[in-house]
């Protein structure tokens, strides 16, 4: 179901996290400092099985016309041009579409026929049949109709073209023990009226947040199945626990963490510093409990004609939906 949520305070909400997260970063960047941050992102997706680089064929993504939605302050878009793939960049932030725009000129040659633009997800700018993969990480779960931006998806989709989408995972710890039980009932914020996950979700960055997240989803593979119901080949699998995510415990156990086994600089791109490395144990409880899935899926091919050759990599970790 849409939800009565202004675009104007989703673009407030993002634009001021953008500021806070990232505005200090991208003013440093140059374009020595960002090829070395793309592979450090790249590295840190890698020790993650990140989709990005589990459910993307980087070495044959090449000459494909791919499409991110929500591309935020740009790293994954970065990423993807890097091994030669002509990116559209989609997102309904300006601030966040413009520093996307960035790191394509700083890349110059590397990014030739790249483009940021900001557009939202449920309206895209694009004829049907038009791109090759369409990427999507952490965003549709953030605007107020989730469906509709599925469905232009998959309208902007060539013909057994593949999309690859994180969205927020129900079945899992952060939601049910978190959110739900620590923030939802024991702090009351489930009683508050308005969509309390948002409110709960998606703090972080350098300045004191006021302004308020508008709008989170997350979904259970049921949901998921009818969400995606007009693609095919729906692959679901779970990742991103972080014991640091419980409420205060959290803090302390993130500095055990932090000491124990460090930073990665490939956090720099997408979260605008340092990414505390997991333990094992967390990575392994991500494929169980974790709060994102990672959908994969392709747009069907009309009756008689023949999937273009798949390069998708099947993911090691890839699983059945649970
Ligand atoms: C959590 S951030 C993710 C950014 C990026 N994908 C990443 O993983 O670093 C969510 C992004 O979605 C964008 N967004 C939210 N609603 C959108 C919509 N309807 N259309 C396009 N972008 C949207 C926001 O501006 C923000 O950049």
């Amino acid at each position: 179901m849409p939800e009565k949520v202004a675009k104007k305070d989703v673009r407030k909400f993002w634009k001021s996290l953008y500021d806070s997260l990232y505005e200090d970063v991208d003013r440093d960047m140059t374009r020595e400092r960002l090829l070395d941050s793309i592979d450090d992102l790249e590295d840190m997706f890698r020790l993650r099985g990140h989709m990005a680089v589990a459910d993307m064929a980087l070495s044959e993504i090449g000459g494909k016309l791919v499409l991110e939605i929500g591309s935020g302050a740009g790293g994954h878009s970065a990423l993807f041009a890097k091994y030669g793939a002509v990116i559209a960049g989609a997102d309904i932030t300006f601030d966040r579409a413009r520093a996307t725009q960035a790191k394509f000129d700083l890349m110059g040659d590397l990014a030739a026929g790249c483009q940021a633009m900001q557009s939202d997800a449920e309206n895209l700018p694009f004829a049907e049949n038009t791109f090759d993969i369409v990427y999507s990480n952490g965003v549709l779960h953030h605007t107020p109709d989730t469906k509709r931006a599925i469905d232009e998806a998959l309208r902007v989709l060539k013909p057994g073209g593949r999309a690859a989408i994180m969205l927020y995972c129900k079945s899992s710890w952060h939601y049910w023990i978190n959110m739900l039980l620590c923030v939802g009932l024991l702090r009351g914020k489930l009683f508050s009226g308005v969509n309390w996950l948002g409110r709960a979700t998606e703090w972080g960055g350098k300045n004191i947040q006021s302004v308020e997240n508008p709008i989170t989803r997350c979904y259970t593979a049921g949901e998921l199945r009818k969400l995606f119901a007009g693609y095919e080949g729906l692959r679901l699998r779970k990742g991103d626990f972080y014991f640091y995510l419980i409420p205060k415990l959290g803090r302390l156990y993130r500095r055990w963490q932090i000491r124990h086994y460090g930073v990665h600089p490939g956090g720099i791109l997408v979260y605008g510093e340092p990414w505390p490395i997991q333990s094992p144990l967390e990575l392994w409880l991500g494929r169980i409990m974790g709060w994102s899935w990672f959908i994969s899926a392709r747009k069907p091919v009309a009756p008689g004609q023949s999937y273009p050759e798949d390069k998708f990599q099947r993911s090691r970790h890839s699983g059945s939906a649970q």
